[in-house]
């Protein structure tokens, strides 16, 4: 059975000694799961020290962003190289890279593969804004973004993608408008379609879909439920815990309910 995914994007807060502290805190209240993978994603300089302090049956790091070239004269970056055997995985894409950083498909599509190449797990977000989504564009940023991101991957590699789609417009810095679980299961069915078409069923199959945007302890089981729902990508929820294992809990009570 496919582990859910929970996953903390902390973003650009908590240094060192409140990291712990939340770590700490968080160890406290989750137990071992076997079948709910708990990752967090601090800061690029908390991902060390935490390597030493967490518990690895219960959590997994991530890191918010790598640089695609694995080394030489890129000042201020960090590579996937460098990330190899600190984090199981990269958030690559994020909708704040893709604004703030203008991060393009290209650049995201490398990324992608420099994870890939380093045998790490890159979490893919895409994601339309409230712009497109007025103007009905969501299956064509959703393609668009897809189909770029994943262009230099063979079907195998493509299984290795987790892919969060994070619309801009329900992330809760970004207005935070609480999207439907009947509108994410739509997504997510584009998602499986497109991959499918590009490289065949095996792969859509396998793809582990997250969703993202105000993810919280009440609204969680609605997300968690749709069907081929593969786990959570949470940001300011992830800072708090009680609410980040209030959705730990809530992913665990809707694995056991549906075995009962
Ligand atoms: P929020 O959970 O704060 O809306 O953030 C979502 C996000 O961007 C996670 O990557």
């Amino acid at each position: 059975m496919k582990q859910t995914l929970i996953v903390g994007n902390w973003k650009m807060n908590l240094n060192t000694q409140q990291a712990s502290l939340l770590v700490k805190r968080l160890d406290d209240r989750i137990a071992i799961h076997r079948d709910i993978e708990v990752v967090l994603a601090p800061s690029m300089l908390v991902l060390q020290p935490l390597s030493l302090q967490i518990d690895r049956r219960k959590f997994r790091l991530a890191a918010q962003n790598a640089f695609y070239k694995d080394e030489g004269a890129y000042t201020g970056e960090v590579s996937f190289t460098m990330l190899r055997d600190l984090a199981h995985y990269v958030i690559v894409g994020h909708s704040e890279r893709r604004i703030y950083f203008h991060e393009t498909l290209e650049v995201v599509r490398d990324k992608v593969q420099a994870a890939i190449r380093n045998n790490i797990s890159p979490i893919l977000c895409i994601g339309e804004n409230k712009h497109e989504r007025a103007a009905n564009e969501t299956k064509r940023v959703i393609h668009d973004q897809l189909t770029t991101a994943l262009s230099n991957l063979t079907a195998e590699e493509v299984e290795k993608v987790v892919v969060a789609y994070e619309p801009v417009w329900a992330i809760s810095t970004f207005g935070g408008e609480i999207a439907k679980p009947d509108d994410v299961q739509k997504v997510f069915k584009m998602i499986r379609g497109h991959i499918s078409e590009l490289y065949g069923s095996k792969a859509s199959k396998a793809a582990r879909l997250l969703y993202g945007g105000s993810v919280n302890a009440d609204t969680a089981a609605g997300y968690l439920a749709i069907d081929g729902c593969g786990g959570a990508l949470v940001g300011n929820a992830s800072l708090n815990y009680h609410q980040f294992s209030g959705i730990v809990e809530a992913a665990y009570r809707l694995k056991h309910k549906a075995k009962a």
